[in-house]
């Protein structure tokens, strides 16, 4: 059925991406820009924005029947957040890892005491799918309810064919049954499993030659990723291993510079993957290497929060011209959170963004990093309508400003109020 919207008396349509700017992504001192309009209207049709303006201006849609009126009074309009890194697909939670993380035994300690990601593939294997299903549906409800509408989300917690294809197999009914705009990745090369402890090599050609052709063949994955780090994958592993995807049509985007710096930027450069996800730790050389190239640097500070690592150097980064997206890397180990707005407040206040920064690395930046930048992460005409609609705050700013709270009172996705 022909589905119409209208919000009227908008306070503030936020976000907009005028006709003329085709920038589909927005680099250095371009992403302290915000296009709006005060006292504001915006229309939708099905699952579209077909038009805006401004109250003032407001001549009606003669033709509209059965319009659905929204009155946005007092309330701010911005585009659904687009997070383009997670791993929301998982089975049971570690808490008791972060408890002993709190007594003082550090992340890599617990990852060598057979905790971390491993502990996470052995639930996942003795979860069925529909449990898996179960449990990440209600994350990706969760992430909905603080204003995601756009999200990534990745295998790596099977680490066998069978697993990764049921992980896989996960995100994809999440596509068909929720609202959410959905790429999927794949993360085999996640860490190295315990069946191949003394074989990297063997669990490497198994991901070449088995997981990545029958992922392929299925069309399970958008992109092909790997953890890039001291102790799981090295440069070589990981240059191999996204050949190998990008041989199969997936684009990549991965981890790397969590918390050493081993020269995978540059992997990430050669091989032209959409995003180099992390950045925790960065060489200078490296901030210049990414000046200009294809590949967005995504950074994710809840990360750095949960864990207690550094937050990545974004002031440095965008005053040297770079473009940045935030995520919130939401995931059992590293960062049990999908909050966006928590996201964006941890970039203000620990990575000096400005709030305008943050929303934009948020929004068209992060639609940039999951290759959605002709329908998301902006109010334009012809973009989806995902937005989101405030409760009654003084500005968009407030989000990240007073954070821990919730600012959101409607969501709208394909053109459907979720709540
Ligand atoms: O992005 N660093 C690698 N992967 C995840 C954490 C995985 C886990 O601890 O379960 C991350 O932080
Ligand atoms: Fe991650």
């Amino acid at each position: 059925m022909e589905q119409k919207i209208l919000i009227k008396n908008i306070k503030e349509l936020a976000f907009i991406q005028e006709e003329e700017d085709k920038r589909s992504r927005l680099s250095g001192s371009e992403m302290n820009e915000c296009s709006s309009i005060k006292n504001a209207w915006l229309a939708i049709e099905n699952d579209l924005i077909v038009g805006y303006g401004t109250m003032k201006d407001w001549e009606g849609i003669a033709d509209w029947t059965n319009l659905k009126i929204i009155d946005a009074r007092d309330k701010i309009v911005l585009p659904a957040f687009c997070d383009s890194h997670s791993h929301i697909v998982y089975a049971g939670n570690r808490e008791g890892e972060w408890v002993d993380r709190l007594k003082g035994l550090s992340y890599e300690e617990i990852a060598n005491n057979g905790g971390g990601i491993i502990n996470s593939a052995l639930k996942l294997r003795e979860a069925s799918e529909d449990e898996l299903y179960d449990q990440a549906f209600l994350r990706a409800k969760e992430v909905i309810s603080t204003g995601t509408g756009a999200l990534e989300i990745k295998s790596g917690y099977g680490l066998s064919v069978e697993s990764e294809l049921k992980m896989l197999r996960v995100i994809k009914r999440l596509k068909e049954n929720t609202d959410l705009t959905i790429k999927s990745t794949l993360l085999a090369a996640h860490a190295v499993p315990s069946e191949f402890k003394d074989n990297k090599a063997g669990y490497i050609d198994l991901i070449i030659n088995e997981i990545i052709p029958q992922v392929a063949k299925e069309g399970l994955a958008d992109y092909i990723d790997v953890f890039c780090e001291k102790g799981y994958f090295d440069n070589d592993d990981t240059r191999r291993i996204l050949k190998a995807g990008a041989a199969h049509g997936m684009a990549s985007k991965f981890h790397v510079n969590q918390f050493t710096i081993s020269g995978g930027i540059q992997v990430g450069i050669d091989e032209n993957a959409r995003s180099v996800d992390h950045l925790e730790v960065l060489a200078d050389e490296e901030i210049t290497a990414l000046n200009g190239v294809s590949t967005i640097a995504t950074l994710l500070p809840s990360c750095s929060f949960f864990l207690e690592i550094p937050y990545s150097p974004a002031r440095k980064m965008m005053d040297e011209g770079l473009s940045i997206a935030l995520a919130t890397d939401f995931n059992p180990g590293s960062t049990p959170s999908g909050n966006m707005p928590f996201v964006m407040s941890l970039a203000c206040v620990k990575m000096k963004m400005k709030p305008n920064e943050a929303f934009n690395a948020s929004l068209r930046n992060g639609a940039y990093a999951m290759d959605l930048s002709e329908t998301h992460g902006a109010i334009a005409l012809g973009k989806k309508a995902n937005l989101i609609i405030t409760k009654a705050i003084p500005s968009y700013s407030y989000i990240p400003y007073s954070f821990g709270s919730n600012h959101i009172e409607s969501v709208i996705l394909n053109g459907k109020v979720q709540f």
